[in-house]
């Protein structure tokens, strides 16, 4: 099939790059005229571990464009994944998705546009009217929902838990299924707004997980327990299972902070309170600025101090720093009058007031009064800490992920804390 995919980011390509790894053939539009011509070129202008080589095999069925007639041009799907970040009232702000959705040409053949960014529930029914008003009512809509994670989003996309399709006309939605066709998972259809809810519902139920091992963390801290122990014990009930009970220092990210808002909003727009995800968003926010508190048991104060953020991406094998908590931390650091010196792999603190970003560890560490352990890059796993230690001026570490060993930590000279785990 020939499919149009509206959006060159995180999720554009990577669904362009995987639909052509199918055997598809694929245009690509952004409105980003830079993005286009480095595609083109052959350079892909967002880390995500795989995307590259999948370009690369796919470049004959992949093509690159900013004009909408060309991407439309024989399309018989049309994929929506631009951005839907939060407006000030925390809804989503669909504006994006509307300049696709108005910009579509009228075309004398059957299309279907397909859903993927993350919209709240109803839009899909707007859309439609929409659509309508214009008499192009020949074009299909389906709401497809993306769950893959930044860092394994080629794999998710490959090989997803599941694949979800909400459309109006059953033929559309078979439509959509067969474009799967060699990715074997199983297929949930839905109707349309169950499945923007569905998208919606699966983050909350996450991030409710991090909120909640995140409170128990802290009561860890207040009561002796160790978290990791805990989560371990609890992880192994099958009702409960591992997955998402790692303690530390809140969620980012370019999805769950707005999803999690639009949801809140979604819900109140329509008259309801929704307690457990205000909840959920509070015990994050509050976690981010928790590591404030250990530094200043740590330091007396802050004031004149100069602290290493180690990383700075929202997560590892990502450059995304979209509310990342190491920009928390580094606002509230430097408002009460530290320093902050930053490293990161990959992500990059350009116009950061007050921030210096180093190349390496060692230099993020050497002189400064404290570390902490932001985001859990691998390289950190395999750093040499034992001959960074002497370097430091008070050697405090605060470890926000529980990446590192405490007693190895402490058995090297470091003043190591942790997030729901014994203090030293
Ligand atoms: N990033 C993720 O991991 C992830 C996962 C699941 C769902 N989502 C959802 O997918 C959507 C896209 O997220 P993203 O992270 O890829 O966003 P992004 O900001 O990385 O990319 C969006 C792209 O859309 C482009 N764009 C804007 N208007 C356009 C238009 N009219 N035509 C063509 N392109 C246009 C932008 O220039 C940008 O390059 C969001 O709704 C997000 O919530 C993201």
């Amino acid at each position: 099939m020939k499919i149009a995919v509206f959006g060159a980011g995180y999720v554009g390509l990577v669904t362009g790059a995987c639909f052509a790894d199918l055997g598809h053939d694929v245009v690509v539009r952004d409105i980003l005229p830079d993005r286009i011509e480095s595609l083109r070129r052959g350079e892909v202008p967002i880390y995500e571990p795989g995307l590259d080589e999948l370009l690369q095999r796919g470049r004959e069925r992949l093509t690159f464009t900013t004009e909408v007639a060309q991407a439309i041009d024989g399309a018989d799907i049309v994929y929506v994944a631009v951005g839907t970040p939060p407006t000030y009232s925390g809804d989503a702000d669909l504006s994006a998705v509307w300049m696709v959705i108005d910009e579509l040409p009228r075309v004398d053949r059957r299309i279907v546009v397909v859903m993927k960014s993350t919209v709240p529930v109803g839009t899909g029914e707007k859309v439609r009217h929409r659509l309508d008003e214009r008499r192009m009512t020949d074009v299909g809509y389906v709401s497809n929902p993306e769950f893959t994670a930044e860092g394994t989003a080629v794999r998710d996309f490959l090989h997803p838990d599941r694949i979800v399709i909400g459309a109006f006309e059953d033929a559309d939605g078979e439509l959509v299924e067969r474009l799967h066709a060699g990715i074997d998972a199983p297929v949930v259809r839905a109707d349309v707004a169950s499945a923007e809810m569905i998208k919606l519902a699966a983050n909350a139920a996450l991030m409710t997980r991090i909120s909640f091992i995140n409170e128990i963390a802290n009561v860890c801290e207040a009561t002796g327990a160790d978290v990791v122990k805990v989560a371990e014990g609890i992880g192994l009930d099958r009702r409960i299972g591992p997955s998402f009970l790692r303690a530390g220092i809140g969620f980012g990210g370019s999805c769950f902070p707005k999803d999690s808002l639009a949801l809140k909003q979604l819900a109140a727009n329509s008259g309801y309170h929704f307690q457990l995800l205000n909840a959920v968003i509070e015990v994050n926010e509050l976690q981010k600025r928790r590591v404030i508190g250990k530094l200043t048991e740590r330091l007396d104060r802050l004031r004149g101090t100069t602290v290493a953020l180690l990383g700075l991406a929202f997560k590892p094998d990502t450059d995304d720093t979209r509310e990342s908590p190491a920009l928390v931390l580094a606002g509230r650091l430097i408002a009460e009058g530290a320093s902050v010196r930053l490293w990161d792999p990959v992500a990059t603190a350009d116009g950061l007031p007050g921030v210096t970003q180093v190349k390496s560890v060692s230099e993020a560490l050497a002189g400064a009064d404290a570390a902490v352990l932001v985001t859990e890059w691998p390289e950190l796993r395999e750093a040499d800490w034992a001959a960074m230690c002497s370097t430091m001026r008070r050697p405090v570490f605060i470890d926000g992920r529980n990446m590192l060993d405490p007693a190895e930590m402490r058995r090297l000279g470091y003043v190591y804390d942790a997030i729901g785990r014994a203090a030293s």
